[in-house]
């Protein structure tokens, strides 16, 4: 295994419903790093490149208008493992199918809303740290 950066971001429904504290205390139980963090608000031009891959999709302008909503954490988390590791931490993409224990297990209810990003594969992780954080 390598030292890994990934991409993850509390979502705006984990910061309006004050999960910040709980998904920042998993990353660090499980040994993660947390190498920078911003609280703040996503444009629409980084919604956009974040999301690139989903454009012309049936859930694509909602989901653009989700994650510009309100205040995201956006975070820098590296370690060994560690895109794999932080999409366990996540569960599966719909909190109605994420196991229990999992951060989208515990503090989401529906797939429109579901409480944290995470880079899929240490290429996104690049590109996705790129766009919200520059070079
Ligand atoms: P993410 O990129 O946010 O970490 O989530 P993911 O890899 O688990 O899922 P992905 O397929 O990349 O989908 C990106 C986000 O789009 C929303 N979504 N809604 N209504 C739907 O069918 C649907 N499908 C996806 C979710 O917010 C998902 O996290
Ligand atoms: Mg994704």
């Amino acid at each position: 295994m390598a030292i890994e950066k990934t991409y993850n971001m509390i979502k705006p429904d984990g910061v309006r419903n004050g999960h910040i504290g709980e998904i920042i205390a998993r990353i660090e139980r499980v040994g993660l790093t947390i190498e920078r963090m911003e609280l703040g608000m996503v444009s629409a031009e980084e919604a956009k490149a974040n999301y690139a891959e989903h454009e012309g999709k049936s859930f694509y302008d909602g989901l653009i208008a989700y994650i510009t909503s309100g205040p995201v954490v956006k975070m820098v988390v590296s370690g060994e493992n560690a895109v794999a590791t932080m999409r366990k931490l996540m569960g599966a993409t719909n909190p109605a199918e994420a196991a229990p224990g999992t951060i989208r297990g515990d503090f989401g209810l529906t797939m429109d809303e579901n409480v944290i990003h995470g880079s899929d594969s240490v290429e996104s992780a690049e590109r996705e740290i790129g766009v919200f954080f520059g070079a």
